[in-house]
């Protein structure tokens, strides 16, 4: 049972609104003395030319009262205290009844949403931040299914553009053709390191460069014989990546993709009129944006990103006739996607509306820089293999007999990663600080996980439920607390996707897995001696796990049953 849906249908009838509009303003009171729900009459106030506390107080007298202890006002607002016995027992066996698809809806309707994340660039060093994005991604891929849309997850890889042509010259001068093989990141990132440096000396290493380019844009054997051995390589070794964090992807159509689509989307802005000749080069002006031109050719005829971006886009919109389109980069990339976003706009595309970009923030370490064009970067395999040997420590000292350390050491310091990704808003900037990511206590994926063990244990212990449960028994303050979070897990679902925030799931998990420890400090399973209390008491914490486990999967974390 959905108490907000409950509630609007019940106010719907003595109000003429939707029940969906009112099911929107229902609030949840920040403190339990307020109620369980609110429903704030301001909005009607303009509609019925009444006072808000006047609409409050006579919407109550007309509300139907079944299911809940009291209906009361408070001013403006009218509140709403769920009778407890009947919440606990619907929350609790509609969890149970679901299973893993507890929190899952249909709002989504099957609508399409692409989404570009992860879309590292494969000739370029990569950094941390493009882990960002590949979780924020995934998270919100799972979460958008799970809500009955129709994701398309896009890996628009950086596999074209200038850096080739320089990589081809690098490699023909200083490549060693087995460290490439073996590991083609690290090889890629030495000779391109080498690249710049020698470039200061020696300018005409990059026209060099742009010449190879050049020629791999005209589709020249041996260039494209290298661009190909790059990308493969280059793939294999994200693969590494992904494959720890099982991330998947519908379409790795990139950069490249787009070469031979360019022609036309230059042709098509042309058509527009308002493609102009700047020095040579091809723009759209912008400056009626306050916005510095989008430059879609260049004065060597090359194309560049925002070419291939503006390519991309009615790409995506012709092939996948998306409802919206969603960029999930780094906030400094903010400008390049207003005026790609612009200039389709200008090009008579008001799809171009539905496309947004999500940026986040910037990503360091406390203890190493993360600088990419030295060459002391710190890689994705390294950080995430760090975190797992870490994390086998801790289990070594802490519980040196478990079973399966090893496992459990990769989903435990692998999920520690993704949580401090994932926990708090996205566009903040993040300092990772290994003994604070990796704590058993605080805001830490161990934290919910160590949780959720902790339930499985008792479960366990207690082994299967007999005899009868009786809900009205969970009566205590901390026990109604966790049982009304529990019921509110697809409202965090719903508001991670409207705002792209899946921290909105990762603090509703985090309160979950408080409550539950309040509700487990202050009373005794094993001391509880009425059997249809204690049954009941074991249903709830079985509900408990589930909801975590529901959640972390929407997050990209796997639980563990003991650790
Ligand atoms: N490869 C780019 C980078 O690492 C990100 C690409 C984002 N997607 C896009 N359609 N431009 O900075």
């Amino acid at each position: 049972m959905n108490y907000k849906s409950l509630i609007a249908q019940n106010i719907q009838k003595h109000i003429d609104m939707d029940a969906s509009q009112i099911e929107k303003l229902i609030e949840i009171p920040p403190q339990p003395e307020m109620g369980d729900f609110a429903f704030p009459c301001f909005q009607l106030s303009k509609v019925l030319r009444k006072a808000p506390q006047m609409i409050a107080s006579e919407l109550v007298e007309k509300l139907d009262k079944e299911g809940f202890e009291s209906i009361t006002v408070s001013g403006p607002y009218v509140n709403f205290f769920v009778d407890k016995s009947v919440l606990c027992k619907n929350v609790i066996e509609k969890v149970l009844e679901e299973g893993d698809n507890y929190g899952s809806s249909s709002v989504g309707q099957g609508e399409v949403i692409t989404m570009d994340y992860s879309s590292p660039n494969i000739a370029k060093p990569f950094h941390v931040g493009h882990l960002f994005t590949t979780v924020l991604g995934n998270s919100l891929y799972k979460t958008y299914i799970s809500q009955g849309y129709k994701p398309v997850a896009i890996n628009h890889l950086g596999d074209w553009g200038t850096q080739f042509g320089k990589l081809i010259s690098a490699f023909k001068r200083w490549g060693d053709e087995e460290a490439l093989e073996k590991e083609p990141i690290k090889e890629m990132l030495r000779i391109y390191v080498k690249f710049h440096d020698e470039a200061e000396k020696n300018p005409e290493l990059e026209d060099e460069g742009r010449e190879y380019f050049k020629n791999l844009e005209e589709g020249r054997e041996e260039e494209v014989m290298f661009w190909n051995k790059f990308k493969d390589c280059g793939l294999s070794d994200f693969q590494k990546v992904y494959d720890m964090l099982d991330v998947k992807f519908d379409s790795y159509a990139g950069e490249s993709f787009y070469n031979d689509k360019t022609d036309a989307i230059i042709a098509e802005v042309d058509e527009k009129g308002i493609l102009v000749d700047s020095n040579g080069a091809k723009v759209v002006m912008l400056d009626e944006y306050n916005m510095p031109p989008c430059i879609v050719e260049k004065a060597d005829g090359a194309t560049i990103y925002a070419t291939r971006d503006l390519a991309a886009a009615k790409y995506r919109k012709d092939t996948y006739d998306f409802k919206k389109s969603l960029y999930i980069v780094g906030k400094d990339q903010a400008l390049h996607f207003k005026q790609v976003f612009t200039t389709l706009k200008l090009m008579g595309y008001d799809w171009a509306d539905n496309c947004i970009h999500v940026p986040f923030g910037i990503v360091k370490f406390a203890d190493k820089k993360l600088s990419t064009r030295k060459g002391d970067v710190v890689f994705l395999e390294d950080v995430l293999n760090e975190s797992v040997s870490k994390t086998l420590d801790i289990i070594n000292e802490k519980n040196p007999t478990l079973e399966n350390k090893e496992d459990v050491a990769k989903k435990i310091g692998i999920g520690a990663i993704v949580f401090t990704y994932l926990k708090n808003h996205r566009e903040r900037d993040i300092v990772f600080d290994w003994k604070e990511m990796l704590s058993f206590e605080g805001e830490t994926a161990p934290y919910v996980q160590y949780t959720y063990a902790r339930g499985k244990s008792i479960l366990r212990k207690f082994g299967a439920i007999e005899g009868e449960v009786d809900y009205s028994k969970l009566n205590s303050k901390e026990e109604f607390e966790l049982i009304k979070l529990l019921s509110n897990f697809n409202d965090a679902a719903l508001a991670a996707l409207d705002k792209s925030e899946p921290c909105m799931i990762s603090r509703y998990v985090l309160d979950v897995a408080k409550a539950f420890n309040k509700f487990y400090n202050n009373h005794s399973i094993a001391a509880t001696e009425d059997s249809a209390q204690k049954n009941a008491r074991l249903k709830m914490v079985e509900a408990t796990c589930q909801v975590i486990k529901n959640a972390l999967y929407l997050l990209g974390l796997e639980v563990v049953e003991k650790m």
